[in-house]
């Protein structure tokens, strides 16, 4: 989150309106290779094109999982008028995303302010808590029409997205306001490890840090350990941004981050043994072999394709291209820079398939006659040279 001003600005104005069965390990949690591909290279679709009445960039910020079936199911931020108070939607393809149609919302069930930013969705590798594997887990970041407070919650659907329940708060915070000494928390991930559920998220509530990124545990998705660092910059004015993690085919783990504030938003990797240690790593700046450098709400994701340790494949919103390593992401080693032939966008999610990857987005937080659409390309990887 570095658009603070626009953002804020915007949201005031809307008011009114407001993986691994790998070659290196093969009993790794979340990655597993299908036999046959689920979606198909070539589509390029639009999930959502919202009515030029809505507020803001209308859109943002789209989420795409992957349930056991094969079927997709979408969430973004939606800027439409109020009331009723935003909720995030839930759309459904399952015909590889041939055609996508509403399907459910995930409504705010407890706190009556809307279900407003910050969607993630997540399909259980493995049952977890009384959950079966293939149930979903949702976090998102509720937000009332006057932005005074900012809240994590998680809620759950065990009918592939068709209802959900609200299950626990992971953590409140205060104005949703990206200004240094505001004390909002934005954007959290979700990834089980070992049986905890970790739940990443930005934090501005540390005095010490205008925003540093942290995690809480759970393992019955009730109640929530004490939050344990990942990244804090001695320097107040640095602004961590925006984790996302991915498993790697070797077992380690990586996570990448927006280097906000003097960092200019660089997009930046820190590769640990597991996922709650990365406050233990150094990060690193990616730079691509060609002297790119990627800045702004950076995605990963780790494919099969690309050799014995797979592909890694990072992207941030200052330009459209994907950053590649085939060396599981140790420093030092070669980040390439590739075209995807897709548009440039604000927190682009990345969700790869055997040999497929699904780009999906939701604009770039253009506003005006050319504001956002939610859309997705689906790109064969051997075709790109991965
Ligand atoms: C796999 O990654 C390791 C660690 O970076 C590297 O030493 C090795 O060369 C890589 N293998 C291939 C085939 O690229
Ligand atoms: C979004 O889609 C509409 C058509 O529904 C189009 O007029 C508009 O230009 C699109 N916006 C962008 C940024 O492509």
């Amino acid at each position: 989150m570095f658009y603070s001003v626009s953002r804020i600005a915007a949201a005031t104005f809307s008011l009114a309106a407001i993986i691994v069965c790998s070659p290196l390990k093969s009993d790794l949690s979340d990655l597993s290779q299908r036999a046959n591909p689920t979606f198909t290279p070539g589509l390029n679709k639009h999930v959502f094109d919202p009515p030029a009445s809505w507020a803001s960039w209308r859109v943002i910020y789209h989420r795409v999982v992957q349930l056991n079936d094969g079927t997709l199911l979408s969430s973004w931020e939606n800027y439409a008028p109020e009331p009723p108070l935003e909720a995030a939607p839930i759309w459904r393809s399952t015909d590889g995303g041939k055609t996508y149609a509403s399907f459910s919302q995930v409504k705010d069930q407890v706190n009556g302010w809307g279900m407003r930013y910050q969607p993630f969705l997540y399909v259980l590798p493995q049952p977890f808590a009384g959950l079966k594997a293939g149930d979903l887990l949702f976090a998102g970041n509720s937000v009332p029409s006057d932005l005074s407070k900012t809240k994590i919650d998680v809620y759950s659907s065990t009918n592939s997205g068709l209802t959900w329940s609200f299950l626990s708060s992971v953590a409140t915070g205060g104005r949703a306001s990206a200004s240094n000494g505001q004390t909002p928390i934005w954007e959290p991930f979700l990834q089980l490890y070992n049986g905890q559920i970790i739940c990443f998220y930005s934090d501005q509530r540390d005095p010490k840090h205008g925003q540093k990124l942290t995690h809480q545990t759970t393992t019955d998705l009730k109640s929530w350990t004490a939050n344990v660092d990942d990244v804090a910059d001695s320097n107040y004015n640095a602004r961590p941004g925006m984790t996302t993690v991915a498993q790697i085919g070797s077992g380690n783990w990586i996570m990448t981050y927006e280097n906000c504030g003097p960092g200019n938003c660089q997009v930046y990797v820190k590769v640990a043994s597991n996922p709650l240690i990365f406050g233990t790593i150094s990060g690193y700046p990616l730079q691509a072999s060609d002297g790119t450098i990627p800045s702004g709400s950076p995605f990963v994701t780790w494919v099969y394709n690309g050799g014995v340790n797979g592909t890694l494949l990072v992207n941030g919103n200052s330009d459209s291209y994907l950053y590649t390593n085939t060396q599981l992401g140790v420093p030092g080693t070669p980040w390439k820079r590739i075209n995807a032939g897709t548009d440039q966008a604000y927190s682009r999610c990345l969700l790869g398939d055997y040999d497929s990857l699904i780009i999906a987005s939701a604009g770039n937080l253009q506003t005006g006659a050319h504001a956002n659409n939610v859309t997705y390309l689906i790109v064969s990887l051997s075709g790109l040279g991965i």
